[in-house]
């Protein structure tokens, strides 16, 4: 019998070996190599060479004699997916979309698949069809060109292809799947890296794109190789806390469109709803002024966003005092009390900080800064800030108030949510006219104490 061609690999970042060892030497990480078999036919997954026999030969194109004009793009339904593409989905690429177990990519692809004007195969190595059905049904139960399959082996799924010709290919998930050209278990490197370059073939000759959905890792990572995340040409974000409504999909990587935009949904009985003005739900609509609330305009990506900042002061009971920030930097907190503390001459040190952003969602933008030091005040002071005012500014170390970017976007997205006044860094160019609101400029933290005590 012919000898087995192994391999190792590591579990963790992909690196290959030739030989066991203890610790992967790229990543650092310990007992994470293992060995794979690798099994290379003759004969290769997606259509054999023979059967494409058009033998192309690129040759160089001058620059401006490059058509473009056939990249016309996909539209689906759904407006948060179609602009975090960068305007649809491009035939023939691949795009991998990840996110937390639970957090709703098997609904949100499974929606989209249903919603499509064209042929959509959708294939799951995870739930059966009648599961899937049955998931459908909470969604939009009418839909007659989707087509659900459960298969996990790529060659048996090429041949469905092949017969169903489908327009779109989404793929539940890369990690259930396994070539017969392979030995190794689904899930492992060389399964997954053999899976999506047959999936890579496929969409390139037939300009069908192919949507991935793909684990994510403890520490947040798309599970299974960094290679994965070269190889494909967009790579999908889906987050959010479990125990919220509120999803975000976002571009990590687009070959076709910036990384910059952003999809807000929210996780309802009959699926993920788009989210078209997302300031509005994050910023709970309340009667009465309370102290330790601030509303910062931040941006996501190039959404701007206000958000609702809340902090609770008080002294300490218990020896040290506790910080604890939720959905924002801790060191950061720390860092703004220290700022309170020695610019402001606020005596911080022996009270508890909690401070927390609504709507369960992390934000690191640092225009948030001036929000969070406007509610801790507002909170030691026990007195309650306007409730039209907002914030959108970063505090330095020494208690300046820098500028941020596109101030004036948030400055809009302000006025355009009924605020009367936002905060921003006197350093900021701001060419705005005629604006409703009131624009305060500040340059130091005693600016601020000033108007809020
Ligand atoms: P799912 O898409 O299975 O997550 P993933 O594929 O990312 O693992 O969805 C997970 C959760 O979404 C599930 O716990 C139930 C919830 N859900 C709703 O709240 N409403 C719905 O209409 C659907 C289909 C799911
Ligand atoms: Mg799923």
């Amino acid at each position: 019998m012919a000898k087995l061609k192994t391999t190792f690999f590591c579990q963790n970042c992909g690196s290959q070996y030739s030989k066991w060892q203890g610790q992967c030497t790229s990543c650092k990480e310990w007992n994470t190599i293992s060995e794979e078999v690798l099994q290379k036919p003759e004969k290769s997954d997606w259509k054999t060479p023979s059967s494409t026999s058009t033998k192309r030969v690129s040759r160089p194109l001058l620059i401006n004699e490059i058509d473009v004009s056939q990249e016309a793009r996909m539209q689906t339904e759904d407006a948060e997916f179609n602009r975090v593409l960068g305007g649809g989905i491009v035939p023939g690429s691949l795009t991998l979309l990840g996110g937390e177990p639970g957090i709703g990519k098997s609904t949100l692809l499974l929606q989209i698949a249903l919603k499509l004007p064209y042929k959509t195969l959708y294939i799951s190595g995870e739930e059966s069809q009648k599961q899937i059905k049955m998931r459908a049904e909470r969604i939009n139960p009418s839909s007659n060109n989707c087509y659900i399959l459960t298969e996990t082996k790529t060659q048996n799924i090429f041949k469905q292809i092949e017969e169903l010709e489908p327009d779109i290919v989404v793929v539940d998930s890369i990690q259930t799947l396994h070539s017969d050209y392979i030995e190794s278990s689904s899930g492992s490197i060389s399964q997954i890296k053999e899976c999506t370059t047959e999936l890579i073939k496929f969409a390139k000759e037939t300009a069908t794109p192919v949507i991935l959905i793909g684990h994510i890792t403890k520490d947040g990572n798309i599970a299974g190789p960094k290679i994965l995340e070269h190889m494909v040409d967009t790579v999908l974000q889906f987050e959010g806390d479990r125990n919220h409504v509120f999803r975000i999909l976002r571009a990590n990587k687009n070959r076709f469109g910036s990384t910059n935009e952003l999809g807000i949904y929210e996780m309802q009985g009959s699926g993920l709803r788009e989210v078209s003005n997302p300031s509005e739900i994050l910023i709970t609509q309340k009667d009465e002024e309370l102290s330790g609330n601030a509303i910062a305009a931040t941006l996501e990506g190039m959404r701007p966003l206000l958000i609702e900042v809340q902090a609770l002061v008080s002294t300490a009971v218990y020896g040290t005092p506790q910080r604890s920030a939720t959905g924002f930097n801790a060191k950061r907190l720390n860092m703004l009390l220290a700022v309170l503390e020695k610019r402001a001459g606020f005596r911080l040190g022996a009270k508890d900080v909690f401070l927390n952003i609504t709507g369960g969602i992390t934000v690191d933008d640092p225009a948030m800064d001036l929000a969070v030091v406007a509610a801790i005040l507002s909170s030691n002071e026990d007195e309650a800030l306007p409730k039209d005012y907002c914030f959108a500014a970063e505090v330095g170390l020494s208690g300046e108030i820098r500028p941020v970017q596109r101030v004036e976007q948030r400055i809009v997205e302000a006025e355009k949510l009924g605020f009367s006044t936002i905060f921003v860094s006197k350093y900021n160019k701001i060419s705005l006219k005629n604006t409703k609101i009131k624009i305060q400029l500040i340059s130091k933290i005693e600016d601020l104490v000033d108007f809020i005590v």
